[in-house]
């Protein structure tokens, strides 16, 4: 591991060791995180929780008073567009954003990060999933490895067998060509290949893709149930090939591949991922159908390697590198673009200031695209796995709020389901809306004008609202009498002034999907340096693993629930009344 033992990686940034908290003199940290200006941080605080209380910026009145406001509060990336001109704020609230951004040492923690500096520090790793996406270039050395001739090399396997999976060069054991194939995993090693599957269904051409994830029978049932085990391909994909849930529904996989194929047909039909090569060995996985990655690949990092195989079988090697560039093409502008124009800066500073400043304990992402509809529970874990933290970098609580509540669906759906929320609820809750400019379908382009006059219109009337005076003239003119105006109108005004952000791109192709994915994990690692935490370690899922640990043999009826909570006793007790033997 790089910095372990106190030996800096040749090149890249200098470590010194952690010199205060409970990591002291074990851990390393880039020198650059020693350059947080912690004073300068909190005064800039300070003054933008005064301005937000004192001079809170109205964007309705802020539009009418500035014809440049569009010009000066969006950016752009080629022709991806980030607009949050109908957030509450000003120049000067952008300006003290971009100090706070500077004290806190953003620009050299990044730099940390693409050095393969061990910036994962409660685990001693460095940071490199865009080193995936980077294939072939040189990267720094983990370990005295060239990773960048590592990534290649997998990404080189990962093809040939795609290719020979898709042209039926390699079959199952009874020689039928592979039509399915279903992966198993959860988490990192299923969000990302299912959003991404979704997302590019137009690219899809080769054999049909299904996943498995959930530790209920009932997902891995339901799925094999409609499957033909001479023409399927099992994934098995877990970075620690340890998951509970990812090794139970392999070997109910593999044991349905035996029943029908016997024991040696497991060969033919069986595809593992992971960092735990001894493990998939004993698996009895055969090593040609391994595809290996690293520790300094986190999981909800990960879709760009190995654990987008079964995206690769389905779209083509072509297109998943096409993928993997558009992101390159993100990383390349995060690194180099000024502040003022660094999309993913800008979308984190500004995803902080709502969290932090305004106090909005969540956000909805709102894709207006059908295909991205498995974007917010992507963004789900990649965002609060990585945020949702109370400790700081040194070891002691956090002094900020720190990630908000991510959720979404996709629009038009939302709108007949929780925008009533959005517009008239008490909470005020950012919305970042998605759209292409065009449609993948020519011919169903009325339909796309539609989506996205809607989403247009879902920003517009969060920013603008509906005053009083407005919803009773509205009525009065429609000809409703004034005793129903008088009692209908206060439940039709809308407050307005609520913030919404708009992501706009000329159409989902797969390098601008690459581009999406990595825009919001640099957003992440923004607001993440801003919170002062650690974003890429997640120790806060162990506790509820170790438990179900423990509670197995007690649900089985093995052990007794003594000493375990009143409730949890309980539950246990209800539930063995209510087993069916
Ligand atoms: O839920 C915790 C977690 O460790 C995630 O971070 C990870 O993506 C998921 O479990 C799956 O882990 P693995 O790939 O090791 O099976």
């Amino acid at each position: 591991m790089a910095g372990a033992g106190g030996v800096p990686p040749t090149g890249g940034t200098p470590y010194i060791p952690i010199r205060t908290g409970p990591a002291a003199g074990r851990l390393f940290v880039p020198s650059s995180e020693m350059s947080v200006d912690r004073s300068a941080f909190d005064r800039i605080l300070a003054e933008l929780r005064q301005r937000h209380s004192t001079g809170k910026v109205d964007a309705r009145a802020a539009f009418r008073a500035d014809p440049r406001r569009f010009a000066r509060l969006s950016a752009t990336d080629g022709d991806m567009l980030l607009d949050w001109s109908k957030c509450a704020v000003d120049d000067a609230t952008m300006d003290l954003l971009g100090k706070l951004a500077a004290a806190a040492g953003m620009e050299a923690r990044r730099d940390a990060m693409f050095a393969g500096a061990p910036i994962n520090v409660t685990e001693d790793r460095a940071v490199l999933h865009t080193a995936l996406r980077a294939p072939g270039r040189h990267e720094p050395d983990i370990d005295g490895h060239d990773i960048g001739a590592d990534v290649a090399s997998v990404l080189d396997a990962m093809s040939a067998f795609a290719n020979a999976i898709r042209s039926g060069e390699a079959r199952g054991a009874t020689g039928k060509a592979i039509t399915d194939i279903v992966n198993i995993g959860i988490g990192g090693s299923d969000l990302g290949p299912v959003m991404v599957t979704l997302a590019l269904a137009p690219w899809h051409d080769g054999p049909r893709a299904h996943y498995v994830s959930n530790i209920d029978g009932a997902h891995i049932h339901d799925t094999l149930k409609g499957l033909d085990p001479e023409t399927t391909l099992v994934i098995v994909a877990s970075k620690t090939f340890t998951t509970v849930e990812t090794m139970t529904n392999a070997r109910t996989a593999k044991s349905w591949i035996e029943k029908a194929l016997g024991k040696e047909a497991v060969a033919h039909h069986f595809a593992a991922v992971s960092t735990a090569l001894d493990l998939v060995a004993a698996f009895g996985i055969t090593p040609e159908r391994v595809f290996g990655f690293w520790d300094w690949v986190g999981g909800r990092y990960s879709v760009w390697g190995a654990i987008g195989l079964p995206v690769m079988i389905a779209i083509g090697p072509q297109r998943f590198r096409d993928m993997l560039a558009g992101a390159h093409e993100m990383d390349t502008h995060f690194r180099t673009a000024p502040l003022s124009s660094n999309l993913p800066a800008l979308l984190g500073l500004v995803g902080w200031w709502h969290r932090v400043v305004c106090g909005y304990p969540s956000r909805a992402v709102i894709p207006y695209d059908q295909r991205l509809s498995r974007l917010p529970a992507y963004l789900q874990q990649l965002d609060m796995e990585s945020n949702g933290k109370s400790t700081s970098l040194d070891g002691t609580p956090v002094t900020t709020p720190t990630g908000p509540l991510v959720w979404g669906e996709p629009g038009t759906n939302g709108q007949h389901a929780f925008f009533q929320l959005l517009h008239q609820g008490t909470d005020i809750i950012p919305v970042e809306f998605l759209v292409a400019a065009n449609g993948h379908e020519p011919e169903l382009r009325h339909q796309h004008d539609l989506l996205l006059a809607n989403c247009l219109a879902q920003s517009e009337a969060l920013m603008k609202g509906r005053t009083l005076e407005e919803a009773r003239a509205q009525m009065l003119a429609k000809g409703m009498d004034l005793a129903k105006v008088d009692r209908i109108a206060p439940h039709r005004v809308f407050s307005g002034n609520r913030p919404s952000i708009t992501i706009l791109y000329r159409s989902l192709d797969p390098a601008t999907l690459g581009r999406l994915v990595a825009l919001y994990e640099h957003r992440v690692f923004v607001e993440g340096v801003l919170y002062n935490i650690n974003s890429f370690d997640q120790w806060g899922v162990e506790l509820g693993k170790e438990l179900a640990t423990q509670l197995l043999p007690v649900v089985e009826g093995k052990e007794n629930a003594a000493g375990r909570d009143a409730s949890t006793a309980g539950l246990v007790k209800h539930i063995l009344g209510l087993r069916e033997k």
